[in-house]
C-alpha cells in the first residue's frame, strides 16, 4: 500500500482510465480508506494465479479477436503486452501493487502500461467474476493433475518396497493386537490400494471441473458474440459451464479437490503412525537412514521419526481447509460475493501440505528397511496361528466352527500356562482337548504356512501378493 494519492483524481477530462487509478474508480469520488484496502487486496495471494489468469486473456484475446470484436492489431499488441508480462514474472521484476487490488488488476494495469489504451479492450465480454472462477478452477486442475503424479510416485515407492518382502513375514493386527500372520509385502500393498483410490478421487473431481467458467461474465453471460466452445477448447477444457450464474457462483470444484485431498492425507497420516510405531525398539520392526530422522538435542541415544510424525500431523490442514472453505460457501446466495475471495489461501495451504507430504512419504517408504528377523518373530507370537488351528479343525474333522473356535480358545489357554506357542503344544496336549488332532495339524501352525495358506483371491500368501504387485505394475507402467 504505498500508492497514497487518491485513484478518482487520476481521470482525465474525457474519463479514460489511467494507470494508477482503481479500476471500477469512475463512480467514486474518494479513495478507498487504508482498511478498506487492506481487507480487500487479495495480490499477496492471488499472485499465485498469475500463470493461469494469462492463459485466460491469451485465450480471450484470441477469441474476440476471431469473432470480430476486437482488431487484430488490438489482439497483437495485448498478445505482446501478455508475453511481455509473463517474461517479467518469470524474471521476477513484475510489480505486483497492493493499490490494484488483485492479480487480475495487476496484470491489466501492467498491460496498459505497457501497449497504452489497446489494454482496455481485453476486459470485453469479461468480469472478474469469470476470470477468477476461471484462473482458479485451472489452478485446482494443474493441482489435482500433479497431485496425482505424486501419487503415482509415492504407490511406485510401495511397490518396489513390497515386491522383495512379498514373503517377509510380519504380524496382521486388528485393535493393534497381534491377529494373522501376513507379510510385509502385503501390509504396504493395502496402501497401494488406498492410494490407488486417492489418485482416482483426483481424476474423477477433475472430470466433473473440467467444464470452463470464461464468457459467463460477471453472473448473465454477454451481449458480445462471444465463443465460449473456442476459450474453453483453448484451454483443455471438456467445453464450457452451462449456466452463466452457477459458473461464477460456485467453488465445489475447489471442495471436491479439498475432500480427496483430506482423504489421501488421512491414508499419508496412517502410514506415517504405523512407521512411528514399528520404529519404536519396542517394536524394531523397520530402520530408517539417518535422511528421515533427527536426533534429540539432549539424549542422544535418540533417532526420531520427525517426518513421519510431520505427515501423520498434516491432516489437521487439510481439514481445517476443507472446512475453512466449506464455511465460507455456505449460505452464499447466488452469484458471486467477495467471501469468495477467501477461497484461495486454504486450497494453496491445503496443495502445498499435502505435495509436501507425498513427497516426504515417498522418500520415506524408499529409505524404509525392513527388520525381517524382528517382524518374523513377532509374527509368531501372540497366538497368532490359533485361527489357523481352528480352520484346520474345521477342515480335517468338518467340526462346525463354532466348537473348533471353542477348541483352539482351551489350546491357547493351555500354551499359555505352558509358557509355550501353539507349534511347540504336544500333540498329547491337543489330543486330551480333541482326540481325532493328528500330528499334521503341526503343519498350519508356523506363521509361514499359516501365511502361505492364505490363497484367496487378495489373501496374504506370497503368491497373492505377486499377483497384485504384477497387477499394479501393469497398471502404473
Ligand atoms: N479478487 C477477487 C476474488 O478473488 C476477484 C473477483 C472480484 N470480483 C468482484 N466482483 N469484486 O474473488
Amino acid at each position: 500500500m504505498t500508492d497514497n494519492s487518491s485513484p478518482a483524481s487520476k481521470k482525465t477530462q474525457d474519463g479514460q482510465a489511467q494507470p494508477g487509478q482503481a479500476m471500477w474508480g469512475g463512480r467514486f469520488t474518494s479513495k478507498p480508506a487504508e482498511l478498506m484496502q487492506a481487507i480487500n487486496v487479495s495480490i499477496g495471494f492471488d499472485k499465485r494465479l498469475a500463470s493461469q489468469d494469462l492463459a485466460g486473456s491469451r485465450a480471450h484475446a484470441a477469441m474476440l479477436r476471431k469473432q470480430g470484436v476486437i482488431s487484430s492489431e488490438d489482439e497483437a499488441a495485448i498478445q505482446g503486452g501478455l508475453q511481455a508480462i509473463e517474461a517479467e514474472i518469470a524474471a521476477g521484476t513484475f510489480p505486483f501493487r497492493d493499490e490494484y487490488e488483485d492479480i487480475h488488476m495487476n496484470v491489466e494495469a501492467r498491460l496498459r502500461e505497457l501497449i497504452g489504451p489497446a489494454a482496455g479492450r481485453l476486459h470485453t465480454a469479461r468480469s472478474r467474476n469469470d476470470q477468477v472462477a476461471l484462473d482458479f478452477r485451472l489452478w485446482v486442475r494443474e493441482a489435482c493433475d500433479r497431485t496425482g503424479g505424486q501419487i503415482r510416485d509415492l504407490q511406485s515407492a510401495l511397490l518396489a518396497k513390497a515386491e522383495p518382502h512379498a514373503a517377509t513375514l510380519m504380524p496382521g493386527f486388528t485393535h493393534l493386537q497381534p491377529a494373522q500372520p501376513v507379510t510385509f509385502g502385503h501390509h504396504l500393498m493395502a496402501y497401494v490400494e488406498m492410494f490407488g483410490r486417492d489418485a482416482s478421487r483426483f481424476a474423477d473431481a477433475r472430470a466433473r471441473m473440467n467444464e470452463c467458467p470464461l464468457g459467463a461474465a460477471a453472473l448473465a453471460g454477454s451481449p458480445f458474440p462471444i465463443d465460449r466452445h473456442a476459450t474453453a477448447q483453448a484451454l483443455g477444457f471438456a467445453g464450457p459451464t452451462a449456466n452463466s450464474l452457477d459458473s461464477v457462483a460456485d467453488r465445489d470444484f475447489a471442495l471436491e479437490a479439498l475432500a480427496a485431498a483430506t482423504i489421501c492425507a488421512v491414508h499419508l497420516s496412517r502410514l506415517a503412525e504405523e512407521i512411528v510405531i514399528w520404529m519404536t525398539p519396542q517394536f524394531g520392526f523397520v530402520k530408517l537412514s539417518d535422511a528421515f530422522t533427527t536426533g534429540s538435542s539432549i539424549m542422544p541415544q535418540k533417532k526420531n521419526p520427525d517426518a513421519a510424525e510431520l505427515i501423520r500431523a498434516k491432516v489437521g490442514r487439510l481439514l481445517g481447509s476443507f472446512t475453512q472453505l466449506t464455511v465460507v460457501m455456505k449460505g452464499l446466495p447466488m452469484t458471486y460475493s467477495k467471501d469468495m475471495q477467501e477461497d484461495k489461501v486454504p486450497t494453496f495451504e491445503a496443495f502445498d501440505a499435502l505435495e509436501l507430504s507425498l513427497a516426504a512419504m515417498a522418500g520415506m517408504v524408499a529409505d524404509l528397511e525392513p527388520v525381517a528377523e524382528k517382524m518374523a518373530a513377532a509374527a509368531g507370537a501372540g497366538y497368532s496361528t490359533a485361527t489357523d488351528l481352528a480352520d484346520w479343525l474345521v477342515r480335517e474333522l468338518d467340526m462346525p466352527f463354532r466348537d473348533a473356535h471353542h477348541v483352539t480358545g482351551a489350546a491357547v489357554k493351555k500354551a499359555e500356562s505352558l509358557g509355550c506357542d501353539l507349534s511347540s503344544l504336544p500333540l498329547s496336549e491337543l489330543q486330551a482337548l480333541e482326540t481325532r488332532i493328528t500330528a499334521g495339524v503341526f503343519d498350519v501352525l508356523t506363521p509361514a504356512a499359516s501365511v502361505a495358506s492364505r490363497k484367496s483371491y487378495g489373501g496374504a500368501s506370497p503368491e497373492q501378493v505377486r499377483a497384485q504387485i504384477a497387477r499394479w505394475k501393469e497398471k502404473l507402467s
